[in-house]
């Protein structure tokens, strides 16, 4: 059971009613809360969600339709998200109660300010290394318009400027990251055909390759219903076509890819991030065609080059630079 699950369920009294699970992680705190609903926007969580609870967790960018009588928001990591999401189930719950639970680590003694513009916060519980927080919304927002949030950014590129668009809780939300702008001047002699941008984020790379390459297919995947959302807005905001799937891991992509671009996710302590990553690096040989290219970005100190020979057998270092390498390596 996740620590901020097990701070909930000490105090179970508060939560027999329709409560609303806001970004819940992939736990046993649905089986623990029977009349509790989840909302998630992580395809593995939901994933794994779905197998054992069928039907009592949506999906997506925007608050479930369906009535609750009290939320728990899991904090999320970017406070930008924590503010759309608070925001989201506030507005729908004038005079009732509001929970917001996260680590200390992750900073949810701050985070509990954010519950002031809705009525007086208070310290419910404190343990696991957690801390439960409440309160009852007496002055209830608006409801949040997430387009209004989204954050525009313009790339200058050979072809013509490309605007970017990120949504809150979105990797490198409004500025172009330093390992992907090394990619981006590093897209030449690509195989033509079909292109995945894995882990796509904000949909830079595969919009600007859209952009650059206008004959290819491109496809962009990202585990986050938010980066998914984001990519096709940045799709529509150029007027490019490209297919959008959100899932979890390089599995999901489509077979006989000419080209697999990424900027792989890495953070430090994050472990299913760094599975994401190997994942992808063992298996993106069997996603390509014959003659077909892997070229990701990363940071110089991530020791990638000998897992990609592994499978590849070869892998070049195209460029290095400010700390980032580009890696190459084709199926044989
Ligand atoms: C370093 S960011 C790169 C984002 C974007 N390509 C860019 O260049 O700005 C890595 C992305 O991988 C996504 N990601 C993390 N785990 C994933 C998984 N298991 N499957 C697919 N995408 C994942 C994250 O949501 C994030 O958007």
């Amino acid at each position: 059971m996740d620590p901020r699950s097990e701070v909930l369920l000490r105090q179970p009294d508060y939560f027999q009613g329709e409560v609303l699970l806001v970004g819940l992680p992939p736990d046993d705190v649905l089986g623990r809360l029977p009349n509790a609903h989840g909302w998630c926007w992580h395809a593995g969580d939901q994933a794994a969600l779905e197998a054992r609870f069928a039907g009592r967790v949506h999906f997506g960018v925007d608050v479930p339709a369906r009535a609750f009588d009290t939320a728990v928001v899991y904090l999320p990591k970017s406070k930008e998200l924590s503010d759309y999401v608070l925001k989201a189930v506030a507005a729908r719950l004038p005079n009732a109660d509001v929970f917001l639970v996260g680590e200390k680590k992750g900073g949810i003694e701050g985070a509990s300010k954010q519950l002031i513009p809705f009525g007086k916060p208070r310290k419910l519980d404190s343990a696991r290394h957690c801390q439960l927080w409440q309160v009852t919304v007496v002055n209830a927002p608006q409801a949040p318009v997430l387009a209004d949030l989204a954050q525009h950014y313009e790339l200058a590129l050979e072809e013509g400027p490309l605007n970017v668009v990120s949504l809150p809780g979105v990797f490198s939300h409004g500025r172009l990251d330093r390992g992907s702008a090394l990619l981006l001047e590093h897209l030449d002699k690509l195989p033509s055909g079909h292109v995945l941008d894995f882990g796509c984020g904000a949909g830079v790379l595969g919009a600007a390759v859209k952009r650059r390459y206008p004959h290819n297919s491109v496809t962009l995947l990202d585990v986050d219903a938010f980066a998914t959302a984001s990519s096709r807005l940045t799709l529509a905001a150029n007027g490019l076509d490209a297919e959008v799937i959100c899932a979890d891991g390089i599995d999901a992509a489509p077979m006989e890819l000419n080209t697999i671009l990424s900027n792989p996710p890495f953070h430090v302590g994050v472990h299913t991030d760094y599975h994401a990553t190997e994942n992808l690096l063992q298996k993106s040989v069997k996603h390509l065609k014959k003659g077909g290219e892997l070229r990701i970005v990363a940071n110089s100190f991530l020791r990638y080059q000998p897992l990609i020979e592994e499978q590849f057998g070869a892998c070049t270092v195209k460029a290095e630079g400010q700390g980032f390498r580009i890696y190459s390596a084709k199926r044989r």
